[in-house]
Protein backbone atom coordinates (compact mmCIF):
# COMPACT_ATOMS: atom_id res chain seq x y z
CA UNK A 1 0.00 0.00 0.00
CA UNK A 2 1.65 3.48 -1.05
CA UNK A 3 -0.01 5.11 1.58
CA UNK A 4 2.30 3.28 4.05
CA UNK A 5 2.75 5.94 7.71
CA UNK A 6 -0.18 8.45 6.69
CA UNK A 7 -3.31 8.65 8.66
CA UNK A 8 -6.18 9.24 6.41
CA UNK A 9 -9.83 10.49 7.96
CA UNK A 10 -13.51 10.91 6.56
CA UNK A 11 -15.18 14.07 7.20
CA UNK A 12 -18.48 13.19 7.13
CA UNK A 13 -19.29 9.46 7.25
CA UNK A 14 -21.72 8.52 4.78
CA UNK A 15 -21.79 6.04 2.29
CA UNK A 16 -19.08 7.08 0.08
CA UNK A 17 -16.92 7.29 2.94
CA UNK A 18 -17.93 3.39 4.16
CA UNK A 19 -16.84 2.55 0.31
CA UNK A 20 -13.30 4.50 0.65
CA UNK A 21 -12.39 3.13 4.05
CA UNK A 22 -13.65 -0.26 3.15
CA UNK A 23 -11.74 -0.23 0.10
CA UNK A 24 -8.71 0.75 1.35
CA UNK A 25 -8.91 -1.85 4.37
CA UNK A 26 -9.63 -5.08 1.45
CA UNK A 27 -6.32 -3.29 -0.48
CA UNK A 28 -4.29 -3.86 3.26
CA UNK A 29 -4.67 -0.29 4.66
CA UNK A 30 -4.20 -0.98 8.15
CA UNK A 31 -7.77 0.32 9.58
CA UNK A 32 -5.39 2.19 12.68
CA UNK A 33 -4.45 4.53 10.37
CA UNK A 34 -8.20 5.16 9.36
CA UNK A 35 -10.46 7.80 11.47
CA UNK A 36 -13.71 9.11 10.36
CA UNK A 37 -16.16 12.06 12.31
CA UNK A 38 -19.73 12.81 11.73
CA UNK A 39 -23.13 14.23 13.58
CA UNK A 40 -23.71 11.12 14.05
CA UNK A 41 -22.24 9.52 16.91
CA UNK A 42 -24.08 5.65 16.62
CA UNK A 43 -23.07 6.03 12.88
CA UNK A 44 -19.21 6.27 13.83
CA UNK A 45 -19.66 3.16 16.17
CA UNK A 46 -21.34 1.40 13.57
CA UNK A 47 -18.18 1.70 11.62
CA UNK A 48 -15.59 1.34 13.94
CA UNK A 49 -17.70 -2.08 15.20
CA UNK A 50 -17.69 -3.14 11.59
CA UNK A 51 -14.64 -1.80 9.98
CA UNK A 52 -11.66 -1.13 12.77
CA UNK A 53 -11.46 2.26 11.84
CA UNK A 54 -11.05 5.13 14.70
CA UNK A 55 -14.20 7.88 15.55
CA UNK A 56 -13.30 11.23 16.09
CA UNK A 57 -15.94 13.15 18.35
CA UNK A 58 -15.28 16.49 16.50
CA UNK A 59 -14.62 17.65 12.79
CA UNK A 60 -11.62 19.56 14.32
CA UNK A 61 -9.99 16.81 16.16
CA UNK A 62 -10.45 14.85 12.88
CA UNK A 63 -8.50 17.51 10.84
CA UNK A 64 -5.72 17.48 13.59
CA UNK A 65 -5.06 13.83 14.20
CA UNK A 66 -4.60 12.97 10.20
CA UNK A 67 -2.41 13.62 7.30
CA UNK A 68 -5.22 13.49 4.22
CA UNK A 69 -8.72 14.77 4.96
CA UNK A 70 -11.90 13.58 2.76
CA UNK A 71 -14.42 16.05 2.85
CA UNK A 72 -17.34 13.64 2.12
CA UNK A 73 -20.68 15.65 3.15
CA UNK A 74 -23.06 17.04 1.02
CA UNK A 75 -22.23 19.75 -0.85
CA UNK A 76 -24.69 21.76 0.74
CA UNK A 77 -22.93 21.12 4.16
CA UNK A 78 -19.33 22.02 2.92
CA UNK A 79 -19.48 25.71 3.61
CA UNK A 80 -20.29 24.93 7.21
CA UNK A 81 -17.82 22.28 7.73
CA UNK A 82 -15.10 24.75 5.91
CA UNK A 83 -16.31 27.21 8.39
CA UNK A 84 -15.70 25.15 11.28
CA UNK A 85 -12.45 23.46 10.43
CA UNK A 86 -10.59 25.48 7.26
CA UNK A 87 -8.27 27.21 10.42
CA UNK A 88 -7.04 23.55 11.50
CA UNK A 89 -5.53 22.84 7.89
CA UNK A 90 -1.50 22.98 7.60
CA UNK A 91 0.56 22.90 4.34
CA UNK A 92 1.61 19.40 4.06
CA UNK A 93 -1.38 17.92 4.51
CA UNK A 94 -3.56 17.28 1.95
CA UNK A 95 -7.46 18.09 1.53
CA UNK A 96 -9.61 15.72 -1.23
CA UNK A 97 -13.01 16.68 -1.70
CA UNK A 98 -15.83 14.17 -3.10
CA UNK A 99 -18.56 16.84 -2.98
CA UNK A 100 -19.81 17.61 -6.22
CA UNK A 101 -20.27 20.23 -8.12
CA UNK A 102 -17.96 22.31 -5.41
CA UNK A 103 -15.23 24.34 -7.13
CA UNK A 104 -11.72 24.20 -5.32
CA UNK A 105 -11.73 27.83 -5.49
CA UNK A 106 -14.45 27.89 -3.11
CA UNK A 107 -12.83 25.22 -0.78
CA UNK A 108 -9.77 27.09 -0.65
CA UNK A 109 -11.10 30.38 0.58
CA UNK A 110 -11.47 29.01 3.60
CA UNK A 111 -8.10 27.70 4.77
CA UNK A 112 -5.25 29.85 5.93
CA UNK A 113 -2.64 28.08 5.02
CA UNK A 114 -1.32 26.91 1.37
CA UNK A 115 -2.87 23.22 1.24
CA UNK A 116 -2.77 20.54 -1.39
CA UNK A 117 -6.48 20.10 -2.45
CA UNK A 118 -7.66 17.57 -4.51
CA UNK A 119 -11.09 17.41 -6.15
CA UNK A 120 -12.59 14.33 -7.30
CA UNK A 121 -15.64 12.98 -8.46
CA UNK A 122 -16.32 9.57 -7.98
CA UNK A 123 -19.59 7.30 -8.85
CA UNK A 124 -21.53 4.86 -6.49
CA UNK A 125 -19.80 1.72 -7.96
CA UNK A 126 -17.05 2.89 -5.98
CA UNK A 127 -19.60 1.22 -3.15
CA UNK A 128 -18.34 -2.34 -4.91
CA UNK A 129 -14.76 -1.63 -5.91
CA UNK A 130 -15.74 -0.52 -9.43
CA UNK A 131 -16.16 3.42 -9.45
CA UNK A 132 -14.82 5.31 -11.97
CA UNK A 133 -13.11 8.65 -10.69
CA UNK A 134 -11.63 11.79 -12.21
CA UNK A 135 -9.54 14.26 -10.16
CA UNK A 136 -8.04 17.48 -10.30
CA UNK A 137 -5.60 19.24 -8.86
CA UNK A 138 -6.13 22.94 -6.75
CA UNK A 139 -4.03 26.03 -6.59
CA UNK A 140 -1.32 24.25 -4.11
CA UNK A 141 -1.29 20.66 -4.71
CA UNK A 142 1.41 19.00 -5.39
CA UNK A 143 2.34 15.87 -6.97
CA UNK A 144 2.52 14.07 -3.82
CA UNK A 145 -0.95 15.50 -2.86
CA UNK A 146 -2.25 14.03 -6.46
CA UNK A 147 0.28 10.32 -5.41
CA UNK A 148 -1.95 10.31 -1.81
CA UNK A 149 -5.70 10.99 -4.23
CA UNK A 150 -4.61 8.29 -6.61
CA UNK A 151 -3.63 5.76 -4.35
CA UNK A 152 -7.06 6.09 -2.34
CA UNK A 153 -9.67 6.26 -4.96
CA UNK A 154 -7.63 3.32 -7.04
CA UNK A 155 -8.13 1.07 -3.82
CA UNK A 156 -12.24 1.41 -5.18
CA UNK A 157 -12.03 1.19 -8.95
CA UNK A 158 -10.10 3.07 -12.20
CA UNK A 159 -9.19 6.71 -11.85
CA UNK A 160 -7.99 9.17 -14.60
CA UNK A 161 -6.96 13.03 -14.40
CA UNK A 162 -8.72 16.33 -16.07
CA UNK A 163 -8.90 19.79 -15.73
CA UNK A 164 -11.29 20.91 -13.33
CA UNK A 165 -13.43 23.05 -16.64
CA UNK A 166 -13.34 19.48 -17.59
CA UNK A 167 -14.99 18.32 -14.13
CA UNK A 168 -18.65 19.12 -15.11
CA UNK A 169 -18.11 16.94 -18.02
CA UNK A 170 -17.37 13.97 -15.83
CA UNK A 171 -20.33 14.49 -13.70
CA UNK A 172 -22.42 14.09 -16.61
CA UNK A 173 -20.81 11.00 -17.72
CA UNK A 174 -19.63 8.66 -15.53
CA UNK A 175 -21.35 10.73 -12.12
CA UNK A 176 -24.77 10.59 -13.27
CA UNK A 177 -23.25 7.29 -15.97
CA UNK A 178 -24.91 4.89 -13.22
CA UNK A 179 -28.44 5.82 -13.39
CA UNK A 180 -28.45 5.87 -17.30
CA UNK A 181 -26.48 2.19 -17.01
CA UNK A 182 -29.36 0.83 -14.57
CA UNK A 183 -32.20 2.22 -16.83
CA UNK A 184 -30.37 0.48 -19.74
CA UNK A 185 -30.07 -3.02 -17.29
CA UNK A 186 -33.47 -2.45 -16.60
CA UNK A 187 -34.89 -2.00 -20.37
CA UNK A 188 -32.99 -4.79 -21.79
CA UNK A 189 -34.35 -6.93 -18.79
CA UNK A 190 -37.92 -6.13 -19.84
CA UNK A 191 -36.53 -6.85 -23.68
CA UNK A 192 -35.73 -10.78 -22.42
CA UNK A 193 -39.24 -11.21 -20.53
CA UNK A 194 -40.91 -9.91 -24.11
CA UNK A 195 -38.89 -12.43 -25.96
CA UNK A 196 -39.68 -15.40 -23.51
CA UNK A 197 -37.36 -15.56 -20.44
CA UNK A 198 -37.85 -15.29 -16.93
CA UNK A 199 -37.52 -12.13 -15.44
CA UNK A 200 -34.16 -13.21 -12.84
CA UNK A 201 -32.60 -15.39 -16.15
CA UNK A 202 -32.91 -12.43 -18.40
CA UNK A 203 -31.65 -10.03 -15.03
CA UNK A 204 -28.76 -12.18 -14.82
CA UNK A 205 -27.98 -12.62 -19.15
CA UNK A 206 -28.08 -8.41 -19.08
CA UNK A 207 -26.54 -7.51 -15.98
CA UNK A 208 -23.41 -9.66 -16.97
CA UNK A 209 -23.40 -9.38 -20.46
CA UNK A 210 -22.72 -5.30 -19.84
CA UNK A 211 -20.83 -6.23 -17.41
CA UNK A 212 -18.65 -8.56 -19.66
CA UNK A 213 -18.42 -6.12 -22.31
CA UNK A 214 -17.08 -3.35 -20.44
CA UNK A 215 -14.45 -5.75 -18.62
CA UNK A 216 -13.26 -7.16 -22.28
CA UNK A 217 -13.33 -3.37 -23.48
CA UNK A 218 -11.35 -2.39 -20.59
CA UNK A 219 -8.78 -5.24 -20.78
CA UNK A 220 -7.97 -5.54 -24.19
CA UNK A 221 -7.96 -1.68 -24.78
CA UNK A 222 -9.82 -2.51 -28.03
CA UNK A 223 -11.94 0.23 -29.74
CA UNK A 224 -15.39 -0.69 -28.70
CA UNK A 225 -16.33 -0.86 -32.44
CA UNK A 226 -13.79 -3.54 -33.05
CA UNK A 227 -15.51 -5.49 -30.20
CA UNK A 228 -19.07 -4.95 -31.52
CA UNK A 229 -17.23 -6.00 -35.33
CA UNK A 230 -16.44 -9.49 -33.73
CA UNK A 231 -19.93 -10.05 -32.58
CA UNK A 232 -21.63 -9.31 -35.94
CA UNK A 233 -22.00 -11.69 -38.80
CA UNK A 234 -23.33 -11.05 -42.43
CA UNK A 235 -26.92 -11.15 -41.94
CA UNK A 236 -26.55 -12.71 -38.53
CA UNK A 237 -28.39 -11.63 -35.84
CA UNK A 238 -25.89 -8.86 -33.91
CA UNK A 239 -26.71 -6.96 -37.27
CA UNK A 240 -30.09 -6.74 -36.80
CA UNK A 241 -30.54 -5.64 -33.30
CA UNK A 242 -28.17 -2.82 -34.34
CA UNK A 243 -30.17 -1.83 -36.87
CA UNK A 244 -33.10 -1.45 -34.61
CA UNK A 245 -30.49 0.66 -31.99
CA UNK A 246 -29.53 2.95 -34.85
CA UNK A 247 -33.29 3.47 -35.73
CA UNK A 248 -34.26 4.57 -32.33
CA UNK A 249 -31.45 6.77 -31.73
CA UNK A 250 -28.86 5.42 -29.29
CA UNK A 251 -25.75 7.32 -30.14
CA UNK A 252 -28.07 10.81 -30.02
CA UNK A 253 -29.82 9.89 -26.81
CA UNK A 254 -26.64 8.87 -24.92
CA UNK A 255 -24.73 12.01 -26.20
CA UNK A 256 -27.77 14.38 -25.48
CA UNK A 257 -28.16 12.62 -22.05
CA UNK A 258 -24.16 13.26 -21.25
CA UNK A 259 -24.22 17.11 -22.44
CA UNK A 260 -27.63 17.78 -20.37
CA UNK A 261 -26.11 16.53 -17.09
CA UNK A 262 -23.55 18.60 -17.99
CA UNK A 263 -24.85 21.43 -18.27
CA UNK A 264 -26.77 21.12 -15.14
CA UNK A 265 -23.61 20.01 -13.50
CA UNK A 266 -22.20 23.44 -14.57
CA UNK A 267 -25.86 25.65 -13.38
CA UNK A 268 -24.76 24.35 -9.92
CA UNK A 269 -21.14 24.98 -9.76
CA UNK A 270 -21.80 28.21 -10.83
CA UNK A 271 -23.67 29.31 -8.00
CA UNK A 272 -20.43 28.30 -6.24
CA UNK A 273 -18.01 30.53 -7.65
N1 LIG B 1 -22.58 8.47 -2.85
C1 LIG B 1 -21.95 8.57 -4.02
O1 LIG B 1 -21.86 7.62 -4.80
C2 LIG B 1 -21.26 9.83 -4.44
C3 LIG B 1 -20.79 9.95 -5.76
C4 LIG B 1 -20.11 11.12 -6.11
C5 LIG B 1 -19.91 12.12 -5.18
N2 LIG B 1 -20.40 11.96 -3.93
C6 LIG B 1 -20.20 13.05 -2.97
O2 LIG B 1 -19.79 12.51 -1.73
C7 LIG B 1 -20.27 13.33 -0.68
C8 LIG B 1 -20.90 12.43 0.37
O3 LIG B 1 -21.96 11.72 -0.24
P1 LIG B 1 -22.64 10.49 0.51
O4 LIG B 1 -23.53 9.84 -0.49
O5 LIG B 1 -21.62 9.69 1.24
O6 LIG B 1 -23.52 11.33 1.58
P2 LIG B 1 -24.11 10.86 2.96
O7 LIG B 1 -24.35 9.37 2.93
O8 LIG B 1 -25.24 11.78 3.29
O9 LIG B 1 -22.90 11.11 4.00
C9 LIG B 1 -22.58 12.34 4.58
C10 LIG B 1 -22.53 12.15 6.09
O10 LIG B 1 -22.10 13.36 6.70
C11 LIG B 1 -22.99 13.67 7.78
N3 LIG B 1 -22.94 15.08 8.13
C12 LIG B 1 -23.89 16.06 7.89
N4 LIG B 1 -23.48 17.23 8.41
C13 LIG B 1 -22.27 17.00 8.98
C14 LIG B 1 -21.37 17.81 9.71
N5 LIG B 1 -21.60 19.11 9.93
N6 LIG B 1 -20.23 17.25 10.15
C15 LIG B 1 -19.95 15.93 9.94
N7 LIG B 1 -20.78 15.10 9.28
C16 LIG B 1 -21.92 15.63 8.81
C17 LIG B 1 -24.30 13.21 7.24
O11 LIG B 1 -25.33 13.17 8.21
P3 LIG B 1 -26.86 13.47 7.70
O12 LIG B 1 -27.22 12.27 6.88
O13 LIG B 1 -27.67 13.61 8.93
O14 LIG B 1 -26.82 14.73 6.90
C18 LIG B 1 -23.92 11.84 6.69
O15 LIG B 1 -23.80 10.87 7.70
C19 LIG B 1 -21.26 14.31 -1.29
O16 LIG B 1 -20.69 15.60 -1.35
C20 LIG B 1 -21.51 13.79 -2.69
O17 LIG B 1 -21.66 14.86 -3.63
C21 LIG B 1 -21.07 10.85 -3.53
Amino acid sequence: MPLNGLKIGCLGAGAMAEALLSGLIKSGFPPDYLYASDIHQQRLAFLQKKLGINPEQSNQGLVKAVNIVVLAVKPQIVGQVLEETGEFFCSGQTLISVAAAVPVKYIEKFLKEPVGVVRVMPNTPCLVGAGASALCAGTYAGEEDLRRARAIFSAVGRVAEVNEELMDAVTGLSGSGPAYMFMILDALTDAGLRAGLSREVAFLLSAQTMLGAAKMALESGEHPARLKNLVTTPAGTAIEGIFALEEGGLRRTLMKAVSEATRRSSEISARLK
